[in-house]
């Protein structure tokens, strides 16, 4: 149940009747429905696709050999760069006047992914973020505020589609424009937000800067997602706002968002709405598939996509497998990461998550954070710089920051620094968050 009691009015949460029969599938149905699928993606990615008809070949492994969920461990995986190689429209499936719609992740570096959609894939996407919305405690007759990007990035129109397929009001606002952000959810009273986490603490404080208290807003539900978020950080957003918070995932390879989503009933990792997406966890090094409660890189197949079917596609993102709770389906623990983004200083991992659940326990710190990477000789360094709580006296600071270093020292066991600075002045994100700014490569580096 709601670990703040106001969803108290969502009094049909303990009623299952909305839930669609495949939510409450039995372990076999939905094994077999897998099979039955999973069988008919590999046929159909073989016949259709050059790449995954020379990848299987090369394999030496052909469609027909899957005959149960465990062979696909056969199957060669699927990367970013595969994609890329065959850029823009060499995985698809489909002929292009079957794509309705294209979507495109721009990454850091290099061509775009670009993914299509036939009108099919366009409502399955629909249907799972209607899904999702539902399963957060969203319900039909919500008015559903929209401030994820809208555009080539799947976070708006994903939200989008989903909100109005679920019967709700959509207000598509997408992201920027805080000011203009607030005085909207204060005019037409949403009781849904979706919008990445960091943006939403971005407005919270354009609320507290009104004068408006963010807990008296008609929000009773938000859905966040589209990067990594910890439980301290769901604390403060609940704390603040007086919502519940919920995890929503999603890549744009496999679909966008909704490929799976936390129950408001449990807040305990994410459901994977199996019965369109076979997860995998495995050994990043090695690829050898791991146990059920191993962490590891989640791996997806699709089992019903047609214009883009995609194979053991590696995300780097890295979680467990945990059992179903409020769904019949697998859950996967919050990711604490993507492989790419952690860092690795003098030899140990930190992940800027880790970080997080740190800044956010040190009392006087607010959540704002940047991780700033330099050289100094031959040595990195890792200097985190936090803003102060606006109410945070001065001589606190010092203190703050000290205690930050020491938490980093004992948890990480290494060495770091740590700047707190003035409220309101770091750079704030309006849709995905960049934690960490790498100077290493810039001359001399800076010294923090
Ligand atoms: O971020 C889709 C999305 C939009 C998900 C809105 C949720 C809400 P991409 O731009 O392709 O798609 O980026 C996908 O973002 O591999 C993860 O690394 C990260 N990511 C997405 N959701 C979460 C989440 C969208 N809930 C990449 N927690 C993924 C942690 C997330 N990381």
């Amino acid at each position: 149940m709601s670990s703040l009691g106001h969803t108290a009015g969502l009094g049909d949460l303990g009623d299952l009747g909305h839930l669609e029969p495949v939510e409450r599938i039995g372990q076999d149905e939905l094994h077999a429905l897998q099979l039955e699928r999973l069988r008919w993606t590999l046929a159909y990615a073989y016949d259709n696709v050059p790449f995954y008809r020379r990848s299987f070949d090369r394999a030496g492994v052909r469609p027909q050999d899957c005959r149960t969920l465990t062979d696909l461990a056969h199957f060669p995986m699927t990367t970013k760069d595969d994609l890329r190689d065959n850029y823009p429209f060499g995985m698809f499936a489909v002929p292009r006047e079957q794509v309705r719609r294209i979507h495109a992740s721009s990454g850091t570096t290099g061509r775009p992914t670009v993914v299509g959609y036939t009108e099919r894939d366009l409502s399955t996407w629909a249907d799972l973020m209607a899904r999702s919305i539902r399963a957060a405690g969203g319900r039909p007759g919500d008015i559903v505020h929209v401030a994820y990007g809208y555009g080539l990035f799947t976070g708006g129109l994903g939200a989008h589609y989903g909100a109005e397929r679920l019967g709700c009001t959509v207000v598509p606002v997408s992201g920027g424009m805080t000011a203009r952000q607030v005085q909207l959810i204060q005019d037409f009273r949403p009781g849904v937000i979706m919008v990445t986490p960091s943006y939403m603490l971005a407005m919270v404080d354009e609320f507290e800067r009104q004068g408006i208290d963010p807990r008296s807003t008609s929000l009773r539900v938000g859905l966040f997602g589209a990067e990594p978020w910890t439980e301290g950080m769901r604390k403060e957003i609940e704390d603040r706002l007086a919502i519940d918070a919920l995890d929503i995932y999603g890549l744009s390879e496999v679909m966008g968002p909704g490929v799976s989503q936390e129950c408001v009933e449990t807040k305990d990792g994410l459901h994977i709405w199996e019965d369109h997406f076979y997860p995998e966890v495995v050994d990043p090094f090695t690829s050898e598939v791991l146990p059920e409660g191993e962490k590891g890189e989640l791996l997806f197949t699709s089992l019903t996509k047609e214009a883009l079917p995609i194979i053991r596609y590696r995300t780097r993102d890295l979680t467990r497998l945990l059992p179903g709770t409020a769904r019949p389906f697998r859950r996967m623990e919050k990711v604490t990461g993507r492989s790419d983004d952690m860092i690795i200083l003098r030899g140990v991992n930190v992940f800027p998550t880790q970080i997080e659940e740190i800044v956010l326990r040190v009392p006087g710190l607010s959540p704002h954070f940047q991780l700033l990477l330099t050289r100094r000789g031959r040595l990195d360094h890792l200097t985190v710089r936090v803003e102060a709580r606006p109410d945070c006296p001065t001589a606190r600071r010092d203190l703050a920051a000290g205690e930050v270093v020491a938490a980093v020292r004992d948890t990480a066991g290494i060495g770091v620094d740590c700047a707190v600075v003035d409220p309101e002045t770091l750079e704030r994100s309006v849709g995905k968050l960049r934690r960490v700014i790498d100077r290493r490569g810039a001359e001399d580096g800076e010294q923090g």
